[in-house]
């Protein structure tokens, strides 16, 4: 197959949500349809329970579990599917926002009783800073939720997207019966299951009687009447805005009953994007430039603290990769031999020869690679759109272990790679402070360094509201913010100037008094 065709078959995305709202259960349902797993509950077990929400030994049990689903690849009708996987604790989500980072669109699942919630409107804005197409799963229609035209409303309020059903609920609730495809213009009932797919009856015809049959006249009448409605209301479905991100299709089901699961898939590989072309520092590279590239967005650590080798996860975007090959690091300048390149099936990790633009490769690697590094086949470019974004919660790093300050620098600095937090380094007395988006990555990161760097430190509270990376157009007055702020001023890993704000209020006040500064809360700006 040629370069461009294994291009057109290849579709890279990630589910994402609100806890709860029913990421993992539609995953599992998108890998049953495609065959990848037998019965659903496979994904499930890696899943964090309730209960351990905020139990962080069992966050650090589940890291060896999740490689294997980190990223799942499966084939349905003719394409190839990468599905990655994204945390769904809160307290991670710097991950999940690096995550999409490697996507070319997303799907979007929102309860049906709850609607927008936080996290879901979080997660849009790092979609839009990219414009990554959105598709939206409107979940668990069998509870009595609000109303559909409601929440479509309020999905375009909130996350301010227009929108466009796709499909369309029957009934909701106990009397809920399926989902209509107003893309296929058919209509599939299934029998539910938890666990398998079964296929129902299928209706061509919306005023076919059989409907009426099937789902009970009044059923019917008010989905005739609702479908004409909604081709009266919404434009057609314009699949250019839509790979634009300006507007989202919807999608309603049941995911836990095996309900508009099906449309949801058919329509996604008949409309969502193949790879795409991405920003460098230099130029756009298609993905169809014979010449190979990709960019690292996530670096897992292994469970054994003996070996201390890490698996990073590599995002193909241009040309062919084989195993074997020598790559250009950019960043080390020199270049590189990738022999144990794996690739991520849906139930296992296995050997890969060659992987295409779209693909996600495993590299073991022993404490080189770094979020964000860039390989080609010689050119020095590196991969933009991958940035840092300002943490929460700040905390002075305090070494407890005189004798193991080396531990602990390296410890620090592998965590920090990794990206499970953020480390600041001021630049008055080289304070290090480390920031996080959830209190739990503390207690994690504790642990880590006792655990495999042998290293013991306290986490001071700091009194920061946000990092904000600093630019100016006019270096003087730059250099006279800097030195007027000194005390606050610190470097993020890369080396990059960055204003650690105490307040919100504060830092409105600095705003106003220095106009030609300007403050950014990701560490990438133009
Ligand atoms: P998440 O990954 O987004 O956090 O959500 P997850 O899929 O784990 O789903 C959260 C809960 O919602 C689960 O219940 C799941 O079974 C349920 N759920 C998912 N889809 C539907 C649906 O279509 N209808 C209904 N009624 N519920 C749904 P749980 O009690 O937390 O877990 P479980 O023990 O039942 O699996």
């Amino acid at each position: 197959m040629s370069l461009e065709q294994e291009i057109q078959k290849r579709r890279t995305f990630g589910i994402i949500s609100h806890p709860d709202a029913g990421k993992t259960t539609l995953t599992e349902k998108l890998l049953l349809f495609g065959g990848a797993i037998q019965k659903a509950g496979a994904v499930k077990s890696s899943k964090i329970k309730d209960h351990a929400r905020s139990d962080w030994m069992e966050i650090e049990k589940q890291r060896g579990i999740s490689v294997a689903t980190s990223v799942m690849g499966f084939n349905y009708k003719d394409v190839k599917i990468n599905l990655l996987d994204t945390p769904g604790h809160q307290d991670f989500a710097e991950d999940t926002y690096r995550t999409l980072t490697a996507v070319d669109s997303v799907i979007m699942v929102i309860d049906c009783v709850k609607g927008v919630e936080i996290q879901t409107e979080k997660l849009m804005e790092v979609c839009r800073m990219r414009n990554t197409p959105v598709i939206c799963f409107i979940n668990k229609l069998d509870r009595e939720g609000r109303d559909p035209f409601e929440l479509l409303d309020e999905i375009e309020e909130k996350l301010n997207i227009k929108v466009r059903p796709l499909s369309w609920p029957i009934n909701m609730g106990k009397a809920f019966k399926g989902v209509y495809s107003l893309y296929e213009k058919s209509l599939h009932l299934f029998t539910p299951s938890k666990t398998t797919v079964e296929e129902g009856i299928e209706i061509k015809d919306i005023n076919d009687t059989l409907l009426d049959d099937y789902v009970g006249e009044n059923n019917a009448k008010q989905l005739r009447a609702d479908i004409e409605l909604i081709e009266g209301v919404y434009p057609d479905f314009d699949i250019e805005d839509y790979l634009e991100g300006k507007v989202a299709p919807v999608f309603f089901g049941s995911a836990v009953n095996n309900f508009g699961v099906k449309e949801l898939l058919d329509t996604f590989i008949r409309v969502a994007p193949p790879p795409i072309p991405r920003e460098t520092t230099a130029r756009i590279i298609e993905p169809n430039e014979n010449k190979f590239s990709g960019f690292i967005f996530k670096i897992h650590a292994n469970m054994d603290p003996k070996h201390r080798n890490r698996i990073a996860f590599l995002r193909i975007c241009s040309g062919k990769f084989e195993r074997g090959s020598n790559y250009y690091h950019v960043r080390f300048d020199k270049s590189l031999r990738f022999s144990n390149a794996t690739a991520f099936m849906a139930q296992d990790r296995e050997t890969v020869d060659e992987a295409w633009p779209g693909d996600i490769v495993g590299i073991y690697d022993t404490g080189n690679l770094k979020i964000g590094d860039t390989l080609t086949e010689g050119e020095k470019v590196l991969y933009t759109g991958i940035p840092s974004f300002s943490p929460e919660i700040f905390k002075e790093v305090v070494n407890m272990d005189a004798m193991k300050t080396k531990q602990l620098e390296k410890g620090l600095s592998q965590l920090m790679e990794e990206g499970v937090a953020q480390l600041f380094t001021y630049e008055l007395g080289k304070k290090k402070v480390v920031g996080v988006v959830g209190a739990l990555q503390f207690e994690v990161i504790q642990f880590r360094l006792k655990n495999e760097y042998n290293a013991t430190a306290q986490f001071v509270p700091q009194n920061i509201y946000k990092a904000c990376w600093i630019s100016s157009k006019d270096p003087k007055k730059l250099a006279e913010f800097i030195e007027s702020k000194q005390r606050h001023i610190a470097r993020d890993k890369d080396g990059k100037l960055v204003f650690m704000a105490e307040s919100r209020a504060w830092l409105q006040m600095v705003q106003d008094n220095f106009p030609e500064i300007h403050f950014h809360f990701t560490s990438e700006f133009k």
